[in-house]
């Protein structure tokens, strides 16, 4: 299958290709599509460096399945393009997620979505996706009416510019910058609780993104009741959130856990003292729950604590999954 990543060179394309590198059913070298800011940059794959080319509508050509990470205004403008030449574009962006003709997929939890015509299918918000990798299995089990999150989100969620001013900024503390290019405060030891654009009610993009995803990835409307608080923290790589859960029925922790023991791509631990941390799982495909317990005073209610990798699950790791069962649909239509 002809492959083509755009964004080649930034946070989440960088991990595409490498996950890329161990994919059986890639037998050619993808194309690397960046704007001109990085045309001519090396990038190694399976010990061989290929050259970034400037995107351009001839770059879709003899192109079968296109992973774009190169945000909302290039997807806009180059997803149309890729699909009118024939092409299948996995969309990490924003820009398609709400569009009722895009399908919005976590493999693990509406994978039947994946189709393998010339289209658009949109990854979801990294936050969301692990969060609904924590909730939509207890939803299948029990029931969820309202998922209530405060989620504390990595610098790397932000791109390459984002984690390179935080470092900037921890070597100057304790300079105090207001509206700094990446951020609208002072990231540095310092915790924001604002990321992205101001929308309606007084919340920020991030936001309503978790609130209007989780409903589209779940299948389930305004009866599911969705809040999130997003903050980013002076963290790397991994987003963590704190999770309380209000389901149909009574249902304790260690249901919670079984339920979770057997959801593909989740790890959890039973003993509700032990913990995940963003650091320790950071380069793993998987999202990890823990401190799973009761609400006190709620037996329909559940915390929880889930952490995992932005640039793997939330986004790469998520892409190069869509892309993996494209390639396997393709095969068994071949072969049938
Ligand atoms: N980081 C995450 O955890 C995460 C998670 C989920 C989704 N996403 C989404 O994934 C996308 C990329 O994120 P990132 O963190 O990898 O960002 P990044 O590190 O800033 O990289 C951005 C990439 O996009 C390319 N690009 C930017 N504008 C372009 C244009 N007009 N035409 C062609 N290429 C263009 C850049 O090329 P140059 O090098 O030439 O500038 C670079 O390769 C964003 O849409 C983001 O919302 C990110």
């Amino acid at each position: 299958m002809r492959t083509a990543i755009l964004g080649a060179s930034g946070l989440v394309g960088r991990k595409m290709l490498s996950l890329l590198e161990s994919c059986p059913w890639l037998n050619s070298d993808p194309a690397l599509l960046t704007s001109p800011r990085s045309a001519g940059q090396e990038i190694e794959f399976r010990g061989r460096k290929l050259i970034c080319r400037e995107v351009s509508a001839s770059a879709f050509h003899q192109i079968d399945l296109a992973l774009f990470s190169a945000g909302g205004a290039a997807s806009r403008t180059w997803a149309p393009v890729a699909k009118n030449a024939g092409c299948l574009v996995v969309d990490n962006s924003s820009a398609w997620r709400l569009d009722p003709q895009v399908p919005l997929v976590v493999p693990e939890i509406n994978g039947f979505m994946i189709n393998p015509k010339p289209g658009i299918i949109a990854n979801p918000n990294c936050s969301t996706i692990q969060i609904v990798m924590a909730v939509a299995p207890l939803d299948q089990a029990v029931g969820v009416k309202e998922c209530h999150v405060t989620t504390l989100q990595a610098v790397s969620g932000a791109g390459q510019k984002a984690v390179q001013e935080l470092l900037d900024q921890t070597r100057d503390y304790p300079a105090i910058q207001t509206g700094t290019s990446a951020y609208p405060r002072t990231m540095a030891f310092n915790v924001l609780p604002a990321i992205g654009a101001k929308t309606e009610g007084g919340s920020y993009e991030e936001e309503t993104k978790v609130v209007l995803e989780m409903r589209r990835i779940m299948d389930r409307g305004l009866d599911l009741h969705v809040s999130c608080t997003a903050t980013r923290v002076p963290v790397m790589t991994g987003h963590s959130a704190a999770v309380r859960l209000v389901c149909a029925a009574a249902t304790t922790p260690a249901q919670a856990v079984a339920t979770l023991q057997n959801s593909p791509g989740v790890q959890v631990l039973a003993d509700p003292h032990d913990f995940h941390t963003a650091r320790e799982i950071a380069g793993s495909n998987d999202v990890f729950v823990s401190r799973v317990r009761q609400d006190p005073g709620c037996d329909r209610s559940l915390l929880m604590w889930v952490v995992a990798d932005n640039l793997l699950k939330g986004a790469a790791w998520n892409a190069v999954q869509i892309a993996t069962e494209i390639a396997h649909q393709i095969a068994a239509d071949k072969q049938g």
